[in-house]
């Protein structure tokens, strides 16, 4: 029996651990699996070399891209929730009601809610924990749970709402290492990040436009990282007026890598799992939409919206050749592992344009979300 030459591309759904069983069977000359089967496409070749994830607050489009066995992941946030929120759809309407009630049920007495604003940000919390155990039940990995955007820069605030939400997901039956609490990558953040992992809860910190948050967590422990190399390219396209960049000298994608290889060559357990992707070449370039996704192949984990999903359906296999290796890319590291403080953070940020840029921009956009969302809510009570 001849062995594909593609190998180790065996059908391997969840990277990591099934790619291991795969390795082995040349050996034996046994099929790896019963289910072996040549990739068919380009998705199914990058799920073997990273972990994927989708990017949508869309029960229905979770639950399709779940059942390819593809993705293992899932997120919320304050756009998904507010969408939630407001789309009148009546699943989604359910869990706004619950939220509603639950929220008044606990702050609220007879004479009504002495604290209005505890009360709405509790439903705000309660209204993407009940979104989350809905993904919690379409996929076999994690689902992020966003903590309220406007706690950026207040760590005991933000550790205070991180875990409460746990508590309303065991409550309901969802075990705290199916989620993850999305911080954003602010230092006071990176800090909430520290105290929670040392609790048990494991945080995703987002929001990641350069390479100082992605120390700074790190060093705090942080169990992921979600950097966008999208909104970097962005930046330098706007700073520089280039119209495009090849895919890996595309500021984006050696952004995320150099971040990779810092955390490799330290040997620092936090996973990278970059997000927010662009043209690198320029949107005019056919194909270009996935150009930082295949650049950044075999990095450790990647969210991917449906669009460019569907995109990497439809390209062939071997269109994904590996591009980050954990031994190769730790060894051309050349950060030092230089242990930040608050000073020395708080100084290399001020002189960090593209990360206060556009940290400023996502919280921004993200609390206006929110913003939405508390409207809405209002309404409801
Ligand atoms: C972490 O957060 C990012 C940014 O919102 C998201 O794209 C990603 O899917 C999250 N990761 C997991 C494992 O949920």
């Amino acid at each position: 029996m001849r062995f594909p030459l593609l190998f180790p591309a065996f059908l391997a759904i969840s990277s990591r651990p099934s790619s291991i069983s795969a390795f082995s069977a040349p050996h034996t000359h046994q099929p790896a699996h019963s289910s072996t089967r040549l990739f068919t496409s380009a998705l199914e070749s990058l799920a073997d070399l990273t972990t994927l994830s989708i990017d949508s607050g869309s029960i229905d489009t979770v639950s399709k891209y779940a059942k390819t066995g593809l993705i293992t992941d899932a997120t919320t946030n304050p756009l998904f929730v507010s969408q939630a929120g407001s789309n009148g759809d009546a699943r989604y309407e359910a869990m706004v009601m619950e939220a509603v009630a639950y929220a008044k049920r606990v702050t609220c007495s007879q004479d009504g809610c002495p604290v209005p604003d505890e009360t709405l940000n509790l439903a705000v919390d309660r209204l993407a924990v009940n979104l989350g155990k809905e993904l919690v039940g379409l996929v076999n990995g994690r689902v992020s749970t966003e903590v309220d955007i406007r706690l950026s820069y207040d760590t005991m605030g933000s550790v205070e709402r991180a875990r409460s939400i746990i508590a309303m997901y065991e409550e309901m039956g969802v075990s705290k290492d199916r989620i993850l609490i999305k911080l954003a990558g602010t230092w006071e953040g990176i800090q909430a990040a520290r105290i929670l992992e040392k609790e048990g809860i494991q945080c995703n910190i987002t929001l990641v436009f350069s390479f100082l948050q992605a120390a700074a967590a790190a060093q705090a422990g942080a169990y992921l990282i979600s950097p966008f190399p999208g909104r970097i390219l962005d930046w330098h396209k706007k700073q520089t007026g280039k119209e495009g960049y090849p895919p890996d000298s595309d500021p984006g994608v050696l952004a995320v890598k150099r971040m990779y290889s810092y955390f490799r060559k330290y040997n620092y357990k936090t996973i990278c799992m970059p997000a927010s992707w662009r043209p690198s070449r320029g949107a005019s370039v056919e194909g270009s939409d996935v150009d930082e996704i295949l650049a950044l192949a075999g990095v450790d984990e990647m969210t991917i919206p449906e669009p460019l999903l569907d995109s990497l359906s439809s390209l062939p296999p071997d269109a994904v050749t590996k591009q980050c290796d954990a031994v190769a890319d730790g060894a051309s590291c050349t950060d030092p592992d230089f242990k930040l403080t608050e000073e020395s953070y708080k100084k290399y940020w001020g002189a960090d344009d593209c990360g206060q840029e556009k940290l400023k921009e996502g919280i921004d956009a993200f609390t206006v979300e929110t913003e939405k969302l508390i409207k809405i809510l209002i309404e409801k009570f």
